[in-house]
């Protein structure tokens, strides 16, 4: 049974064919899910998701994109959504500096961060973290606002073996997704190696960043048997051990 530690399931990719793509999700065994918001309004959708559908857990957070939204009416309708009982999670948060390197834009990132950081603190919610070229900030800022507890999970991680420890070593948890499968990223699957499987969540991002077998298509959580197969090959281990291992390491990570 896998666990799909993060995606965006009430995403309106998914508008037209979601009982299909649950249904391949199950056959495929992935039995639980995280369906992440990215705004107020991503959020209300993941947890009407997470009401109507089976497995589901919801997260509510404001994204790094959506940081110029962040004000203290924002922060009070977000902590009203973590207060329902299929919210675990405050995410997915963080920070993006491929998009804009503007300093302005990049304090708004770091303030909206710190802020939730703080109230998942407050509320003893898990978060789930969004970083690109980001990785010296998003860490940095975790150790000062003493993020490891609650903790969490460093989404879709990509980065040396050193930021990767350094991570491990706050109290969080790495997540595993498509891009891990991808020819040109030998070094990433070396340092998963040697952090070992008891850190590690599996997940897929649907709809986007599809492992290598299904590159170029819309992700899905049926796909993340590719990405468990891939790696649990690199760390030697039976799929279902790994499979095994890294739903504990969600249910313990994300609190559930
Ligand atoms: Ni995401």
């Amino acid at each position: 049974m896998l666990f799909d530690s993060h995606a965006h399931l009430h995403d309106t990719k998914f508008r037209k064919d979601r009982a299909d793509v649950f249904a391949r999700a199950r056959e495929a065994g992935v039995t639980r899910f995280l369906t992440l918001g990215d705004s107020l309004r991503a959020s209300r959708e993941a947890i009407a998701l997470a009401e109507a559908e089976e497995g589901v857990f919801a997260a509510a957070g404001i994204h790094p994109s959506s940081a110029a939204s962040w004000d203290a009416e924002t922060a009070g309708e977000l902590e009203e959504l973590l207060a329902h009982p299929k919210v675990p999670v405050l995410g997915e948060i963080g920070l993006d500096y491929y998009w804009d390197k503007d300093p302005r834009t990049i304090e708004r990132q770091q303030i909206c961060f710190r802020e939730q950081l703080r109230m998942a603190r407050r509320l003893g919610k898990p978060v789930s973290i969004h970083s690109r070229d980001s990785n010296e900030d998003v860490l940095r800022i975790l150790a000062e606002e003493d993020a490891g507890e609650p903790g969490g999970v460093l989404h879709c991680f990509v980065g040396s073996y050193e930021e990767a420890r350094r991570g491990v070593d706050l109290g969080f948890h790495l997540g595993v997704g498509g891009i891990a499968t991808y020819p040109k990223l030998g070094d990433l699957r070396e340092t998963l190696r040697r952090i070992g499987p008891d850190r590690l969540l599996l997940e897929t991002d649907a709809p986007y960043l599809p492992p290598q077998p299904r590159r170029g298509k819309r992700n899905e959580p049926a796909f993340l048997r590719f990405t468990a197969e891939a790696i649990a090959e690199v760390l030697s281990l039976p799929l279902e051990v790994f499979a095994e291992t890294t739903s504990r390491n969600a249910e313990r990570a994300l609190r559930l």
